[in-house]
């Protein structure tokens, strides 16, 4: 493997002082809510992959499977010598499934805000596929990104699986796909993992895991905080919840306070009555035709979807025309 120049990141990988930032600013509105990158570092990542595994986590598994049959048909419609870039990439294992179908590649580019995914990915990509240029990025995918300027001419194929649309609101959803065909530029093609509307008896259990996993990833996020912003969480005085907001359409995670508290972060207070919660994250779950009309609205043409035997999870192929 090469691994060429990186982007150009408007926004380098997250510092400290960004941490903190983020933090006093979500826990200062009334609703109190930190915003979901705050979950990906390290220990974050790794809780990630193990939710991934989880018995009850249906997402995962069920786009791999999705992606494994319609692999050979976004091979076929891709131009040849592109540029395949992922927005949050994670551990790119699902990626694997579309670089064996798409040989004739010219660069792999994953963007992710998580330095230890990306350099896992890195290194496992390297041994997997020692032919594949890579030019992985740290970096905040909202922020605009210009590729290296040797790769200007080359096709782009963009890819963000995993359903991480459904963890902005729709309006954040429409600007960030807008955002992405500027980035990827004419002609290109945007291949999207979107979960889907279902029944509260396989949607619940899927954000409330009986191993816990869900759990210790949402109180990770107060442990980073702790460890980055300088606060004093403690960990014992919270605990994971999740529900589904049928008005919205999106499940939400919430650590909820068990007793009054104080929290303090580079010296300044935050009071907690018993019951009171931090908003952690939506996952918001789409039907195809609102997905569609999303996608459009962001200047994205829907071109062709692929869906399992049950529909719980949809994969879309979106083309910019012009
Ligand atoms: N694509 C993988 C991982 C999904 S988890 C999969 O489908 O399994 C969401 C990923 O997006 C994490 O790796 C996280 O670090 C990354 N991420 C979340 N918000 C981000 C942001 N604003 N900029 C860049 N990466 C982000
Ligand atoms: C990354 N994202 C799409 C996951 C989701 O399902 O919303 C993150 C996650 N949160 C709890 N479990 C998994």
């Amino acid at each position: 493997m090469q691994i060429a120049e990186t982007f150009a990141p408007a926004a380098p990988a997250p510092a400290v002082e960004d941490v903190a930032r983020a933090a006093l600013a979500g826990l200062s509105q009334p609703q109190k809510s930190l915003p979901p990158w705050l979950f990906y570092d390290a220990r974050g990542s790794e809780l990630f992959e193990a939710i991934t595994l989880l018995p009850e986590y249906y997402p995962t598994r069920t786009e791999a499977a999705i992606l494994e049959s319609a692999a050979g048909d976004i091979a076929a419609g891709a131009r040849p010598g592109g540029v395949l870039v992922e927005f949050g990439s994670g551990s790119s294992r699902k990626t694997e499934i579309l670089l064996n179908a798409l040989p004739s590649l010219c660069a792999y580019a994953p963007i992710d805000v998580s330095r230890s995914a990306l350099d896992d990915a890195v290194a496992r990509l390297a041994l997997r596929f020692p032919q594949l240029r890579v030019i992985p990025t740290v970096g905040d995918f909202v922020a605009p990104l210009a590729l290296p300027g040797r790769f200007a001419g080359h096709p782009r194929l963009g890819f963000f699986p995993g359903s991480t649309i459904g963890n902005f609101a729709p309006a954040e959803a429409r600007d960030l796909l807008a955002h992405m065909a500027q980035t990827l530029g004419p002609r290109s093609r945007l291949v999207i993992g979107v979960d889907l509307r279902k029944d509260l008896s396989i949607l619940l259990p899927a954000y409330n895991d009986s191993a816990g996993v869900t759990a210790a990833f949402n109180l990770n996020i107060l442990a980073r905080l702790n460890r980055d912003a300088g606060a004093d969480f403690n960990l014992d005085r919270f605990v994971h919840s999740a529900v589904f907001n049928a008005a919205e359409g999106r499940i939400e995670m919430h650590l909820v306070s068990i007793e009054p508290q104080r929290v303090t972060i580079m010296g300044r207070s935050f009071d907690f009555a018993a019951g009171e919660s931090i908003h952690t994250e939506n996952s918001y779950k789409y039907s195809i035709p609102q997905f569609e009309d999303l996608a459009h609205r962001a200047g994205w043409t829907p071109h062709r979807v692929w869906t399992d035997r049950d529909r719980m999870f949809s994969l879309h192929e979106l083309v910019i025309k012009s």
